[in-house]
């Protein structure tokens, strides 16, 4: 399975993924790393790897058609958003039904929605006095976080918890869940019934 990653960020998803599949855990291969920032550290990670790099450049408008193209050489079967702050425009949405992934640091429905990335998550976790928060992989539509919920891996919230304490908690948990949701995906484990989406257990 051929995967696409979008990021905005340090990248310790792209990480954890690309590493997966180095490893073999995923049977898969990152083959391209698009990004939205010409500041974002994960473009040094996809040089260390010898991956790609793509930096969006302009409006979507712009970029839009740009993307899909090079999506479509490179044959890319899933795409994976891994901290990326940017919306995906419907002409992708349309192109990768039900194969974008993206992953949220709180458990969804809850704490998601526009401005809610990043920390402003933790901090508004904290702020409502959760004892419990966690990371939810989506399928991605036109809207923020509200696609069908994949899979979910939930962490404490502890009593002195601060927001930096929490997202490095979370952050632990996204870098299993998100490969083995990825995992199932290659090895086509991943059940849709409409919204109601389920995977099978790993093959023996
Ligand atoms: C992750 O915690 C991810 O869940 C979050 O950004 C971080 C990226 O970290 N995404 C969102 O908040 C999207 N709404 P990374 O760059 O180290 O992978």
């Amino acid at each position: 399975m051929k995967i696409a990653i979008f990021a905005s960020g340090g990248g310790s998803n792209f990480q954890a993924i690309a590493d997966a599949c180095e490893s073999g855990h995923i049977p898969g291969q990152v083959v391209l790393c698009v990004v939205s920032r010409a500041d974002a550290g994960v473009i040094q990670r996809a040089e260390r790897m010898g991956i790609p790099q793509v930096v969006l450049q302009g409006s979507t408008a712009e970029w839009a058609p740009a993307v899909l193209k090079q999506l479509e050489e490179a044959s890319v079967d899933l795409i994976v958003l891994a901290g990326f702050m940017k919306m995906i425009p419907m002409a992708l949405i349309g192109r990768f039904p039900g194969r974008i992934l993206n992953i949220h640091p709180a458990l969804l429905p809850n704490f998601g929605g526009k401005g809610m990335y990043g920390m402003h998550v933790h901090e508004a976790v904290i702020a409502a006095g959760e004892s419990e928060s966690g990371a939810t992989v989506h399928l991605v539509d036109q809207d923020y976080d509200t696609g069908p919920i994949v899979a979910q891996s939930r962490v404490p919230v502890l009593a002195n918890d601060n927001a930096e304490d929490l997202a490095v908690r979370v952050l632990k948990a996204e870098h299993v869940l998100y490969p083995d949701v990825i995992r199932a995906f290659a090895e086509n484990r991943v059940r849709v019934s409409g919204t109601h989406i389920t995977i099978d257990p790993p093959r023996p």
